[in-house]
């Protein structure tokens, strides 16, 4: 099929590329001409495993290319997809540059005689696409809805996984405002195997919501048990959260084997979420809530319980030292979360700026982070033995392969002080030479009777 994708965000363009991958003619758009120009030279704007081959497909292959003219692109389009960003404004969300687009699009529209579908995939509060978009492009295309199609199309992709996760979809989820709108859409998809879920446009915008609010609320009541273990001597999160993954209700056993679903990883105690998508969305449902006189209290405190993840890994870490001031301390892992460049919302930005603001010097690496001026006052190094020289901490913040895997009786003689704070539980503590002191999250105060005794062999399975 013919696909504008407007907005080469990570979702806009992922999805580009991808469809094109799949064989259809797209055309990216974005109005910034410098975006366009690095995506037209087979360049992505940000890090993202397995793009940048299918970029180059893509581009070789004349399926796919960039422009910064939409009206060119909408005409020449049965399927326009609205991918552009929608960052949070005082605990609001955004929608500036939808609107933007849904005006140019329906004035595409207005020009056209054929039919197009109009999809949005931006992540947009319930409600958005079946009135202030439509209203948008009623008004610019000078016909109703229905004489072109509208579609919500939400997309479930993480970074770090995008390209699998666009091509390998668990279920695609089709708002529709009137069946030939969802059938027209659903052709773009007709190679996936997956369910398809044919929707009101307020379910598949609420799916989206719900999604992330759901995993934003298993890391902060993991979050919200760790603190409750550490102010309790003789616990720790690791070995009660394990336990309790062990509910078949959790992790069934299918054919006499236990299998752990992914979703799991997301019941570990750490240093909080971050990324462009849980924190934005959770508030933007929280501030959605409000505007309608209601209130979502669970989710208000989800929020408050991760905001306040940062100060606690800085806490520790100043309890671990005896202070912070002239203390140098190596971050472990500067992105919000292995396989991306990406900073927005990262803990480990929020725990450098509170240790900066508290006297410290910071050292940090990052496997592909290339840059933090403007961002936080440390110096970004290049290795980890660069990170850890003289430190008189080690933060272990972003679990890179890497790093976890990190080999302490080398890297520790190059430390000041031996001391290394686990800010996602990531390290097998029980393998660090002796000598290294090792602070992990949400452990009670005090040595541990089990420690004293000697750890009883597990039967885990
Ligand atoms: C999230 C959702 O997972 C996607 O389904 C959704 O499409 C996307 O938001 C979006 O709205 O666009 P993403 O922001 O890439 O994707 O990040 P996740 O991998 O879900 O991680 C979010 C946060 O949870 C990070 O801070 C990460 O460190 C944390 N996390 C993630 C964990 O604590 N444990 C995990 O196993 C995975």
């Amino acid at each position: 099929m013919r696909i504008a994708v407007v907005g080469t965000g990570y979702v806009g363009l992922v999805s580009g590329v991808c469809l094109a991958h799949l064989g259809h003619q797209v055309i990216c758009v974005d109005n910034m001409a410098e975006r366009v120009e690095a995506v037209n030279g087979g360049v992505p704007p940000f890090h993202e495993p397995g793009l940048s081959e299918l970029l180059s497909a893509g581009l070789g292959e004349g399926r796919l290319r960039a422009t910064t003219n939409l009206a060119a692109a909408v005409a020449a389009s049965e399927v326009i997809l609205i991918a552009v960003g929608t960052p949070s404004a005082g605990g609001r969300i955004d929608l500036g540059a939808v609107e933007a687009a849904a005006r140019e699009i329906g004035q595409g529209l207005r020009e056209s005689p054929e039919y197009k579908v109009v999809t949005v995939k931006s992540t947009v509060v319930p409600g958005t696409t079946d009135t202030l978009v439509r209203g948008l492009l009623e008004q610019a295309a000078g016909k109703p809805a229905g004489a072109f199609g509208l579609c919500m199309n939400p997309e479930f992709l993480r970074e770090g996984a995008a390209v699998r996760d666009f091509l390998e979809p668990d279920r695609i989820v089709i708002g529709q405002w009137d069946a030939a709108s969802g059938t027209q859409l659903a052709r773009i998809y007709e190679s996936f195997d997956c369910p398809k879920i044919f929707t009101g446009l307020r379910n598949a915008e609420f799916t989206k919501y719900a999604s992330n609010a759901l995993l934003a609320t298993l890391i902060s009541f993991s979050n919200e048990m760790a603190g409750l273990c550490e102010a309790t001597p003789g616990t720790d999160i690791a070995e009660v959260l394990a336990a309790l993954e062990l509910d078949r209700r959790w992790s069934p056993v299918v054919g006499g084997v236990r299998v752990h679903p992914e979703i799991l990883a997301y019941l570990r105690a750490g240093c909080g979420f971050g990324g462009s998508c849980l924190p934005k969305d959770v508030a933007a449902l929280c501030g959605f809530a409000r505007e309608r006189g209601a209130r979502a209290r669970l989710l208000e405190t989800v929020l408050e319980v991760n905001a306040l993840r940062p100060a606690a890994m800085v806490a520790q870490i100043e309890q671990a030292l005896g202070g912070l001031q002239d203390c140098r301390i190596a971050i472990l892992g500067v992105s919000f979360k292995p396989g991306t460049d990406d900073l927005r919302e990262s803990p480990a930005v929020a725990i450098m700026r509170l240790l900066a603001g508290a006297g410290a010097e910071i050292r940090a690496y990052d496997p592909v982070v290339q840059s933090l001026d403007g961002v936080v006052p440390a110096i970004l190094t290049h290795s980890l033995e660069a990170a850890l020289s003289g430190a008189d901490a080690a933060v272990a913040i972003t679990p890179w392969p890497e790093i976890v895997a990190a080999d302490w009786g080398a890297l520790a003689p190059r430390m000041r002080r031996r001391v290394i704070v686990d800010a996602r539980n990531a390290l097998d503590a029980a393998a660090l030479p002796a000598g290294i002191r090792y602070v992990g999250i949400g452990r009670g105060p005090g040595p541990r009777r089990e420690d004293e005794l000697g750890k009883p062999e597990s039967a885990g399975d």
